[in-house]
């Protein structure tokens, strides 16, 4: 059996916590808990916008002001970089942070804010109105200042198509299918998680496509003989090219996502100056034997400095 790079545990662990906030119209929110570790978020979050796509909406709801967003087709990214997880559709995007976010090497992000941003709490609700009788159902995520933050909305049996509210008799309870699954698997833990190897954790190279920090922005070539590289050597790893990757100088700019083979390895890398010869190099040394190419670290190595894996 190949070796996992990032594995998840079978089963989330139940946090038990069960709560309950009153709502001035009489009706109230009950929240249940799950861990928000990386890997339980990334498994929920990759599932719920990857696999279910159709079936969730995204957005806030808070005193005064909702936004819900819906998915038209599937994400065309659904990425981790640098703590947050980053969902691309046709007409929106959104980030959210399920990991303290570093900040690039030249602007690390102080720890207490770090911390601010990150999820710290995450609960499947079910929304009460006043006669004690369920009427939404989603996932609330609450920062580390244990500010609410964006919520899921997840079907719900009084609504059909088109927004259509069914009458109060006839709600289609089919469509509570996707919040009892999800209960089932992150509330109370009665059920494997859905994938065996962290999705979000997936090892990526992207080259940077901006010309804040390559003037000539002739970061194709590089692009190419990255994915060249990569395919020859035949390794599992995404190539993509993305916008800034928080260097923003000597480019064109490569990073290097890093992989669990090692401990060194799990970490993040910045190429700067990259040729495609130097690209080549990067696949083969860095992704292909561990061995980091040390004359084009971001930060420089200093003469008399070690390399900075
Ligand atoms: S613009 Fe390329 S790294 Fe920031």
């Amino acid at each position: 059996m190949p070796q996992l790079n990032f594995p998840l545990p079978q089963r989330v662990t139940p946090l038990n916590q069960r709560d309950r906030e009153d709502l001035p119209t009489g009706g109230w929110i009950e929240f249940e808990d799950f861990p928000v570790t990386i890997d339980i978020t990334a498994p929920l979050l990759h599932s719920l916008f990857v696999d279910h796509w159709q079936q969730v909406g995204v957005g806030h709801m808070v005193d005064g002001s909702v936004l819900e967003l819906e998915l038209n087709q599937p994400p065309k990214i659904c990425r981790l970089y640098d703590g947050y997880l980053t969902v691309v559709t046709e007409g929106w995007h959104l980030h959210l942070c399920l990991e303290p976010h570093r900040g690039g090497p030249d602007q690390r992000t102080p720890s207490e804010l770090s911390q601010r941003r990150l999820v710290s709490r995450g609960a499947l609700y079910r929304r009460f109105n006043a006669k004690g009788q369920p009427r939404s159902w989603g996932i609330q995520f609450w920062n580390g200042a244990g500010v609410k933050m964006m919520n899921l909305f997840l079907p719900n049996p009084f609504v059909g198509e088109n927004e259509d509210l069914l009458p109060e008799n006839r709600p289609n309870l089919d469509r509570l299918k996707l919040y009892e699954q999800l209960r089932c698997i992150y509330v109370l833990g009665e059920a494997d998680l859905p994938y065996r190897e962290n999705p979000l954790k997936r090892p990526f190279i992207s080259v940077c496509r901006s010309s804040r920090c390559n003037g000539q922005r002739d970061w194709q070539p590089v692009h190419q003989a990255v994915t060249e590289a990569v395919e020859a050597a035949g390794l599992d790893i995404d190539v993509i090219s993305s916008g800034c990757l928080e260097v923003c100088k000597m480019g064109p700019i490569v990073f290097y996502s890093g992989d669990g083979r090692s401990e060194e390895m799990a970490q993040s890398t910045w190429y700067s100056r990259v040729t495609p010869e130097v690209a080549q190099q990067i696949v083969t040394e860095h992704l292909g034997e561990g061995c980091k190419v040390r004359s084009h670290l971001y930060p420089p190595i200093r003469p008399s400095g070690k390399a900075p894996v």
